[in-house]
C-alpha cells in the first residue's frame, strides 16, 4: 500500500507563502516518491494552490468541510465547492475542531459520507487525550470514535471504481496530547493502536479494512517519522508544523517511503 503523507497547514500561509511553498516543493518533490504527498492549505489559498500543484502528483486537500450541500450556513463551506476545485482528501474531525469548535461524532459521521458522497477521501482524525490515556482508557475512546463514524463508512458507500488497494478512507490516529506539543507518541504504542484499529475496521468491513490507510499524526518530524512509518500498521503520517517548510515536507515524504519500504 503507497504510504501517504498529509501536510496539515492549520491557519498559516497567505496565498502567496502558500505559492512560493508550492514553487520550491515542484523542484524538490522526487519522480518516484514511494509516497503519496497531499497539502490541505487554508481555504483562502485552496484554489491557487490547486492550481499551482496541476500536473504533479501531488493532491489536493481541505482541512474542514460542511454537511450540508449549501444554504444558509454562514462562513461554512460545502462538500461540493471542494470537490469542484480538486480537492482529493478532506481532513474531517480533526482534534482541535472538536476541542475548540465543540465537534461531534455524529457531525463528524455525517461529514464523512459527505466527502464520499462527493467522491474525496476523508482523513478521519480519532485520538485520545491525556486524561483518557492515562486511565487507560485509549481502545475505549479510540472504539467510540470508530463506532460513532463508521456507520458512514462501509465499503457500499465507497464511489464505485475507486475501491483497492487503497480505500478512499484513511484515519488519521492522532493522540491529543502529541500534537503541536513536541511530544511524540512510542512508535510501539502507535503500532498497537492502529493494530487494534485494523482489526476493529477488520471486524466490521472484511478484507476491504487492509486498504484503509492508517497514519499517525502529532509532533511528526524527518528526524522521528522514519521508526514511526517502520511499524507495519502505520500506512504514512498528518504533519502538522514540520509540513510548513517545503525542504522538511520532502525529508518527510523520502522518511516515509524508506521507513514503509523496510517494514
Ligand atoms: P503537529 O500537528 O504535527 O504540529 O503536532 C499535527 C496535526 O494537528 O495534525
Amino acid at each position: 500500500m503507497l504510504p501517504l503523507l498529509v501536510a496539515n497547514w492549520k491557519m498559516h500561509k497567505t496565498k502567496a507563502d502558500a505559492l512560493a511553498f508550492i514553487d520550491e516543493l515542484r523542484r524538490l518533490w522526487p519522480d518516484r516518491p514511494g509516497c503519496e504527498g497531499a497539502i490541505a492549505p487554508p481555504f483562502t489559498a485552496l484554489d491557487a494552490v490547486g492550481g499551482a500543484l496541476r500536473g504533479t502528483a501531488i493532491a489536493l486537500a481541505a482541512q474542514n468541510v460542511h454537511w450540508e450541500e449549501e444554504g444558509a450556513f454562514t462562513g461554512e463551506v460545502a462538500a461540493r465547492f471542494l470537490a469542484d476545485l480538486g480537492c482529493r482528501y478532506v481532513i474531517v474531525g480533526h482534534s482541535e475542531r472538536r476541542s475548540q469548535w465543540g465537534e461531534t461524532d455524529e457531525q463528524i459521521a455525517r461529514k464523512l459520507q459527505t466527502v464520499l458522497a462527493h467522491g474525496m477521501a476523508p482523513v478521519w482524525c480519532i485520538g485520545e487525550s491525556l486524561r483518557e490515556r492515562e486511565a487507560g482508557r485509549v481502545l475505549e475512546v479510540v472504539g467510540r470514535q470508530l463506532a460513532a463514524g463508521l456507520g458512514a463508512v462501509t465499503p457500499a458507500r465507497m464511489p464505485p471504481g475507486r475501491r483497492g488497494p487503497e480505500l478512499p478512507l484513511v484515519i488519521a490516529y492522532e493522540p491529543v496530547w502529541a500534537i503541536g506539543t513536541g511530544r511524540i507518541a512510542e512508535p510501539k504504542q502507535v503500532q498497537e493502536v492502529h493494530a487494534a484499529v485494523r482489526q476493529w475496521l477488520r471486524d466490521r468491513l472484511g478484507g476491504a479494512a487492509d486498504g484503509v490507510r492508517l497514519l499517525y499524526g502529532g509532533s511528526v518530524t524527518p528526524e522521528n517519522v522514519a521508526a514511526m512509518a517502520a511499524q507495519p500498521d502505520v500506512n504514512g503520517a498528518l504533519v502538522g508544523g514540520a509540513s510548513l517548510d517545503a525542504k522538511q515536507f520532502v525529508l518527510l515524504a523520502q522518511r516515509i517511503a524508506r521507513g514503509g519500504a523496510s517494514s
